[in-house]
């Protein structure tokens, strides 16, 4: 199913990067600069939902990022917990279908008990998919689907890629078309290694509290002027 778009756009991804810097250039707690994700998260939702986008995977929290002052770590667990609570409503009256990606083992009680909650009530919806990275890992995730396959095969030289596309975490989604990255850093951290393999990826300075609707449309008129080879020829 193609999107509104005009060109193949199933899939986008967000590396949601630069709340602490935005948070320190207004000469407040770096927390302050999670909490004024929120907006950016909305309008991310309501972009993808005006151009028929199928899937907008959110990176939200690493692997790696459980190693932050355990202060920022449980201040982000509370806010997924007031985010879930404070949306599910409209999110779920926009058709929209919640899931999440990574070691959802890994989250509190609390706020896991309201992420299932509202995974439950969402999981009929047939309008966006939208999936938050939480405690995830892209070599968490390959690791996770190496011991699944250990466990299925008779002899290593059994194994293939699509073996491996079918062990990861969310396997009926389709690989990301374009990844944005906010904040000017120019990496994956870790996000999607597998399924990155051809995706377009799109860096902005933008901070992602300032990454709002207009913003993330001029993101998606950059990859719209790519060229997609994927190994072959024009
Ligand atoms: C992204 O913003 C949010 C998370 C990684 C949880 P940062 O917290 O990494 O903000 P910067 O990169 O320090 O500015
Ligand atoms: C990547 O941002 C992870 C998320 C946005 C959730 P980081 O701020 O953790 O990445 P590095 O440390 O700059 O690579
Ligand atoms: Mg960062």
């Amino acid at each position: 199913m193609k999107s509104d778009f005009g060109v193949n756009l199933r899939h986008i991804a967000i590396i949601m990067d630069g709340n602490g810097r935005w948070a320190r250039k207004r000469g407040l707690p770096r927390i302050k600069g999670h909490s004024a994700a929120e907006k950016s998260i909305h309008d991310a939702v309501e972009v993808c939902g005006e151009l028929g986008v199928e899937y907008l995977t959110l990176y939200a929290f690493s692997t790696e990022n459980w190693s932050r002052p355990k202060a920022e770590v449980s201040f982000i667990m509370k806010l997924l917990s007031r985010f879930i609570k404070g949306n599910i409503d409209e999110l779920d009256r926009k058709n929209v279908k919640l899931r999440t990606t990574g070691r959802l083992g890994d989250i509190p009680d609390g706020p896991r008990q309201d992420l299932e909650l509202a995974m439950e009530r969402t999981s009929g919806n047939t309008g966006l998919n939208l999936i938050l990275a939480l405690s995830y890992g892209g070599r968490a995730e390959l690791r996770d689907a190496f011991v699944k396959i250990a466990d299925n095969i008779a002899a290593s030289s059994d194994i293939t890629e699509e073996m491996i596309s079918a062990a990861m975490y969310n396997s009926d989604v389709p690989d990301p078309d374009v990844i944005i990255r906010t904040s000017g850093e120019q990496r994956l951290s870790n996000f999607l290694l597998w399924q990155s393999a051809y995706s377009e990826l799109v860096f902005t300075p933008i901070l992602w509290p300032d990454f709002h609707a207009e913003q993330l449309r001029n993101a998606l008129e950059e990859y719209r002027t790519r060229k997609r080879r994927f190994g072959g020829l024009e």
